[in-house]
């Protein structure tokens, strides 16, 4: 059997059609295959796009001519390029079926653009990247998830030659350092999130100014506002099996902390296996849909989806705007309780309302889906989950007849799925 895939091509911008075989491992619904179609990143309307626009500028700006654009590339990749050769460890939650999209017991669809890294490292085509990538997580249901967002990452090498470091330093502090009203607090390493031994500290304190500078840059260059007060940025630090050590940048905006990107420097055993062992390097990776929520002020990620003018036409390319909402039409909401099979997982619930959706032609009138109540039975220690669907569209009121309907199709799957009573 087949899994027929369509990709879009780089150059043509037409679709390709490629065939993965199925097996016991597959687990992408239609639902997801057919959202590999349609690269939201490119489309110059869109608020992701202008953003990644927004960003390349600003790595353009610091370093002209470094940074090799990345984009289009097919959203199906091997496990070895997503998870094994970024070191991720064998037993990671993230490789669960439960967590990731199987093509099959070999391909997934990407979680992250990390999954690129080590084919664009051994390619040796450029010394800095910049790739801009659809990924696929499977979630929950609700107004900041949705099982396919956008990533950018960012790599950039040096030679460990130290001059070539010292000189991308200077460069840098001509350009950026100082341009920004920013107040940045750092955060001391520990535990086991310390320095490479094979990196000298030099080496070291060189790479992590590079990285740090240009990050802080962008986020301020992205956040600030004219005659605003310092803006508050802090460095915390995080683990990711590709980079030693590992940071997370906060920006503080509206009185909260806002996570804007994970990075680090790349760990050497990465560098030396792609070919590049006498380089050293730094990555990082960022969502978009998460800093264009918050920059043009869009309230619901399905939004980002969504080809109603009054969303489309608000948007021009180059310039941040802030979204107009209009009227929402009102929502609804139906419950289903079923006893659940121990082996059932919360996710494969949201994903089955997105498929019976989709098959409804209705994929994006399922709002939100929160578990509201979990009760074991005293005697029999059977347990039953309760889950509340919300139901709404942007674009008009719908009738009670067609979300019943909807509904009806979602405790049908429960009992076909999963061989339960609907309580
Ligand atoms: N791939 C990481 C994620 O998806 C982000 C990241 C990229 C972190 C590169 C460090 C370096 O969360």
């Amino acid at each position: 059997m087949k899994l027929v895939q369509c990709i879009r091509n780089a150059a043509t911008q037409q679709t390709k059609v490629c065939n993965f075989e199925v097996d016991s491992m597959t687990n992408v619904p239609k639902s997801i295959l057919s959202k590999t179609k349609v690269g939201l990143h490119n489309l110059p309307a869109s608020p992701l796009c202008i953003l990644k626009e927004k960003i390349i500028n600003w790595f353009d700006k610091c370093e002209s001519g470094i940074y090799r654009q990345v984009s289009h590339q097919s959203p199906i990749v091997s496990i070895k390029e997503n998870f094994d050769d970024l070191l991720i460890p064998k037993d990671h939650i993230s490789r669960s079926a439960s967590d990731t999209y199987y093509v099959n017991s070999k391909h997934v669809l990407r979680t992250h653009t990390s999954a690129h890294q080590s084919s664009l490292l051994a390619s040796k085509s450029a010394i800095g990247y910049l790739v801009t990538a659809d990924v696929y997580r499977r979630d929950e249901i609700d107004a900041t998830h949705y099982p396919v967002f956008h990533q950018m990452e960012g790599i950039r090498l040096f030679s460990r030659n130290l001059d070539d470091i010292k000189v991308a330093k200077v460069k840098l502090e001509k350009n950026i350092v100082g341009n920004s009203n920013i107040n940045v607090t750092e955060t001391e390493l520990s535990g086991n999130n310390m320095y490479q031994s094979t990196h000298s500290s030099l080496e070291q304190d060189l790479v992590t100014i590079h990285l740090k500078k240009h990050l802080e840059g962008l986020f301020g260059h992205l956040f600030q506002r004219k005659d605003e007060k310092p803006l508050q940025m802090r460095w915390i630090q995080a683990y990711f099996p590709f980079t030693q050590p590992s940071w997370e940048l906060e920006v503080e905006y509206r009185g909260k902390w806002l996570e804007v990107c994970g990075c680090g420097v790349i760990q050497q055993r990465i560098l030396d296996k792609s070919g590049n062992s006498d380089k050293i390097g730094w990555a990082f990776g960022l969502g978009l849909e998460r800093i264009a929520m918050v920059l043009f002020d869009i309230p619901d990620i399905r939004l980002f989806w969504s080809k109603d003018e009054r969303f489309v036409s608000q948007f021009q390319p180059n310039k941040i705007s802030k979204f107009v909402p209009f009227s929402k039409y009102p929502a609804c909401y139906k419950d289903v309780s079923f006893w659940c099979d121990p082996k059932f997982h919360d996710n494969d619930f949201f994903q089955m309302v997105r498929d019976v959706a989709e098959d409804f032609g209705a994929q994006d009138l399922v709002e939100s889906v929160s578990l509201i109540d979990t009760f074991v039975h005293p005697k029999t220690l059977k347990m039953s989950k309760c889950f509340r669907i919300q139901y709404r569209s942007f674009e008009r009121t719908l009738s009670n007849e067609e979300v019943d309907e909807l509904h009806k199709g979602i405790q049908k799957m429960v009992t076909n799925l999963w061989n339960v009573e609907i309580r």
